[in-house]
């Protein structure tokens, strides 16, 4: 990579339905200069995550949506390669949100310094950052499982999924995976240690959680939507929590798919926790301290899917939003 210009994905028009690569462009721009507290990073490492998409929806959220022509955002791993800032000399590691390109200009409040002895630093754009935080966050500070209770984890095999699922085995449930395909099931079974993974790809998924679900379900974490999501609420127990994450399966839809297990949710008197970590900075910390520990004593495993060079991203992203990824989806940007 070279630093004589910064390299950006923008987006050139909102995506109908299912993105493309189209709906990208790559754009070179200058370097910019820096002012007095300020540092240039080279970055390493994008993270690449589902709710890129809705930000690419000229539609009211929690955010801003992305106008035409804005830079593509996301969480990044970066070197300081130039610094106007004495607490940010050249060669420190950081995590930023400097977005789909090459360089970007950072200040001290916006970045979180990395220990460069704590192992790969790709680590700090899932289980030890945002990913990591909003399994910990959505499973612990909202669903709170207890001992023995059955959690159903969506999505179970991805960045989340995953450490949902160890999360809660470690505080003692029974733990059933949902996944797409036999592969991801093995893997979330065989080397995460949950109790049980099912297809839902599979022609009987149905009675396949049945016959994994016995004591049905006392906590959902819902990363999915759509039919996967009605499911899981015919075998909702009394009394259970979800916590209401994400929604992949409707972010590429042309018609929101209507749910239709309310009656469930009234007959078993569910209470539902829909949170954007963005909400929890202040949790942060709490979470880190945790997931770093369990890290260290082997108790998480992870697993990455990289993407080579920052031109890799749009089509590294459509696959993440079509179940070919397989673990964080990452782009090594150089
Ligand atoms: N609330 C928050 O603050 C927050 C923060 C982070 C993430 N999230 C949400 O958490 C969810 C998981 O994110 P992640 O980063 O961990 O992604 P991920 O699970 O690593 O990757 C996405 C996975 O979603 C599954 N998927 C895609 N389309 C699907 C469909 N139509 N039906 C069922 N499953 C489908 C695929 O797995 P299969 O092959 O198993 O289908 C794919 O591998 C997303 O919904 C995301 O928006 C929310």
């Amino acid at each position: 990579m070279s630093d004589q210009q910064n390299t950006q994905i923008r987006m050139r028009r909102h995506p109908a339905g299912m993105v493309t690569t189209d709906d990208f462009e790559t754009v070179q721009a200058p370097l910019p200069t820096l002012e007095a507290g300020q540092a240039l990073v080279r970055n390493k490492f994008l993270s690449l995550d589902p709710y890129m998409r809705p930000r690419m929806d000229p539609l009211r959220s929690y955010v801003q949506p992305l106008a035409i022509g804005d830079l593509m955002p996301g969480g990044t791993v970066g070197e300081v390669i130039e610094s106007k800032e004495a607490s940010l000399p050249k060669g420190t590691l950081v995590a930023s949100q400097l977005g789909w390109q090459t360089h970007g200009v950072v200040n001290k409040t916006t970045v979180r310094v990395l220990d460069p002895k704590l192992g790969s630093p790709s680590a700090a754009l899932g289980v030890l950052g945002m990913t990591g935080v909003t399994a910990h966050y959505g499973l612990l500070a909202l669903a709170k499982p207890q001992k023995g209770e059955t959690v159903v984890v969506t999505a179970a095999s991805g960045a989340v999924g995953g450490i949902v699922g160890q999360i809660a085995k470690l505080k003692g449930c029974r733990v059933v995976g949902i996944a797409g395909g036999a592969e991801k099931c093995r893997y979330v079974v065989e080397e995460l240690g949950f109790d049980a993974c099912v297809d839902y790809k599979a022609a009987d998924f149905e009675q396949q959680l049945a016959a994994a679900t016995p004591d049905y379900v006392n906590v959902l974490f819902e990363n999915v939507g759509g039919p996967v999501f009605d499911a899981v609420l015919q075998r909702i127990a009394d009394h259970a929590r979800i916590a209401l994450c994400g929604n992949i399966s409707q972010y590429n839809a042309k018609e929101p798919y209507g749910v239709k297990g309310l009656r469930q949710l009234l007959m078993h008197r569910v209470t539902t926790y829909a949170f954007v970590i963005a909400d929890h900075r202040d949790y942060w910390p709490t979470a880190l301290a945790e997931l770093s520990a369990w890290v260290k004593e082997g108790k998480l495993k992870f697993r990455e899917d990289v993407a080579e060079g920052l031109e890799a991203a749009p089509q590294a992203f459509i696959r993440m939003l079509t179940g070919s990824n397989f673990g964080k989806t990452l782009v090594k940007v150089g």
